[in-house]
């Protein structure tokens, strides 16, 4: 949720500064700008509402040079998207420049205090309060920039990212942190580039630097970096290699990055379970589970926080413990939870499932539960996020940066894992036995392959979605297993398209929902062989009796769903708690296409981020 870029080095910092805006676009996407000290001194902002493109159209005709500078692409908190309330920001002097992912809960006090000193404000912003208060400081007292970015970050409440920069000191770049991620990419002393996730830096180094909550970066060209700690003591500089490449960040000849993500499932799946799960299926190796053997054996409950997307994976985990492991469990919204006084110990071990590492109330909620004594396993993507940096233990997903930000490979990655790891605990405890194990495993190798049979499906999809893009409303229906599919099958239309969406348990249905039920709205029922086939069947006979239109996503083979639904797209059978791993690969493509067919901005849908770092 906005995306920060910073450079300094001995090359022209512009061009770096809007490819790496480009890169973090995914972060937000209202507005953006760029600061520069130029060769003269001067402080130049160049700031537009819109996307990146729109910043470099305004920029072209101006001033570029200057080999320091940082950047800013917005998605608003505070104050409506547009060319003012872009950052950076200014102060009043026009000496220092700041950009700013977060939110400071204190900026009303904080400005009216800086109004009795004579400060004037421009922007709706709470960042323009923290730029104010910053030169307000070193004002008053007359010390370093460093030493009044400690000074302001220690009066503010909330949570920030920060870089700064000053134009009577064009050789420095102050950075901070807290709740809000930063990372600094190191060329020797040549160049430093600081930004708000390593995707703009892997093109110009593999050595990172992740700042801790509370740190301070100084930031001096041709010089070593310095951290300093919240009790002002230098912090160790722990450098980490990027594992990252340029081509994983790039469209590779799709039109949209949503698209690609969708045809990579069958590599990122092989990847995830590579190394994980014997040829044979016999053996399954999750290192967090093996060192963590006493916590998983000694679980009284498992409690599973996350948001959009990563709660429905979480909601598949619920199944898939209760199943193999015979462990109660809760999936909790990680915003809802953080504000309740959940009842935890030490009996209880937290997942937390995020795909960027970075969503803040995820965050806050495994933070409330490891200070009250639950173990804490994390499940996410991007390595060395803040997630998995306060987690006990945990296990990454591998599966490739996620750009599009209705999220796809994640989820099918996660509920991978979720897999993985319920079978490995099951295991520990006795709870699965052995040929079940082995089925499940072996379907689980199987599930590349599998996927690669549904995408098959992408031509008849697009051809449907062309039948779709008339309906104001749909409806998503699936049970057990396939109930978190529906819900995620709907929030992906919701999400992309801007078409409503809503999903609901099929048996539910006819508790409340039935009552939309016309010819006007399509319903979606995940209709596959499994357990309680012949119980969804009945609910399509429901919405048909009522005059309503059924896409079923049935099994190959299907006689029964199939003739009763308008339309089917047929996927192979896999064992049924397997099965959200291939009927969300049709639901992904019918909300993609359905969206390109009413000409959304897939990849960039309105009013959303992909990395949620506010509450
Ligand atoms: O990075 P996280 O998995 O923690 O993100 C959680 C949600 O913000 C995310 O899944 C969101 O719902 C996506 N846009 C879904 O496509």
């Amino acid at each position: 949720m906005c995306g920060i870029i910073g450079y300094i080095g001995n090359r022209e910092a512009y061009p770096i500064l809007v490819q790496g805006l480009h890169r973090l676009e995914y972060r937000g996407y209202d507005s953006s700008g760029v600061a520069l000290v130029d060769p003269s001194g001067e402080l130049r902002i160049y700031k537009s509402k819109g996307k990146v493109d729109e910043l470099e159209r305004f920029a072209r005709s101006k001033e570029l040079g200057g080999t320091i500078g940082i950047a800013h692409t917005r998605w608003a908190t505070h104050g409506e998207p547009n060319d003012t309330n872009a950052h950076p920001h200014c102060s009043q002097s026009g000496r220092i420049a700041l950009v700013h992912n977060g939110t400071i809960e204190n900026y009303d006090v904080l400005k009216q205090a800086l109004r009795q000193h004579g400060y004037d404000f421009r922007s709706e912003t709470d960042t323009e309060v923290l730029v104010q208060l910053i030169e307000y400081v070193m004002d008053s007292s007359g010390c370093t920039l460093f030493d009044a970015v400690r000074e302001a970050t220690h009066r503010i409440v909330g949570a920030y990212a920060i870089a700064v920069i000053d134009r009577e000191n064009p050789n420095q770049i102050i950075a901070a942190r807290r709740s809000s991620p930063l990372v600094i990419g190191i060329s020797g002393t040549e160049a430093y580039y600081l930004a708000s996730d390593a995707t703009p830096i892997v093109e110009f180094t593999d050595e990172v630097v992740y700042l801790n909550d509370g740190e301070i970066a100084v930031i001096n060209r041709n010089e070593k970096l310095r951290i300093v700690g919240s009790d002002n003591s230098e912090s160790k500089i722990n450098i980490t290699k990027l594992e990252m490449s340029i081509s994983e960040l790039e469209k590779g000849g799709y039109p949209h990055f949503m698209l690609k993500e969708i045809f990579e499932q069958p590599k990122t799946i092989a990847d995830c379970i590579s190394g994980r799960i014997s040829p044979d299926g016999e053996r399954l190796t999750i290192s967090g589970v093996l060192e963590n053997r006493e916590r998983f054996l000694k679980a009284r409950r498992i409690v599973i926080v996350a948001c959009g997307t990563s709660w429905h994976a979480g909601l598949i985990g619920k199944h898939l413990f209760e199943e193999f492991c015979r462990i109660p469990v809760e999936v909790e919204y990680a915003s809802e939870f953080r504000y309740r006084h959940p009842v935890i110990g030490e009996g209880d071990v937290l997942i937390a499932v995020s795909q960027s590492g970075e969503t803040a109330d995820t965050l806050a909620a495994l933070e409330l539960a490891k200070g009250q004594g639950a173990f804490i396993f994390g499940i996410c993507n991007v390595i060395g996020s803040s997630i998995p940096r306060a987690t006990h233990s945990g296990c990454y997903i591998h599966v490739g940066p996620e750009i599009g930000v209705a999220s796809t490979k994640a989820f099918t990655g996660q509920v991978t894992v979720l897999a993985m790891v319920a079978l490995a605990v099951g295991r520990l405890r006795g709870t699965i036995d052995d040929e079940r194990f082995r089925s499940v495993t072996r379907d689980l190798r199987r599930i590349p392959m599998l996927i690669e049979e549904v995408l098959k499906l992408d031509g008849r999809v697009r051809e449907l979605s062309k039948i779709f893009t008339y309906a104001h409303n749909f409806l998503y229906l699936g049970r057990g297993y396939n109930y978190p599919a529906a819900l995620e099958g709907a929030l992906k239309l919701k999400e992309i398209s801007y078409i409503h969406a809503e999903g609901y348990p099929a048996a539910e249905m006819k508790h409340g929902p039935i009552a939309l039920i016309d010819n006007e709205m399509p319903t979606v029922v995940i209709a596959t062989s499994d357990s309680i086939y012949e119980k969804t069947v009945s609910n399509i006979q429901q919405v048909k009796a009522r005059n309503g239109r059924v896409l079923a996503i049935v099994t190959e083979g299907d006689e029964v769903a199939s003739k009763i639904a308008d339309w089917t797209l047929e996927i192979p059978e896999v064992c049924e708690c397997l099965s959200p791993l291939l009927t969300s690969i049709p639901l992904q493509l019918l909300a993609y296409h359905t969206a390109v067919s009413k000409g959304r901005d897939v990849d960039r849908p309105r009013n959303l981020a992909k990395s949620v770092t506010v509450e």
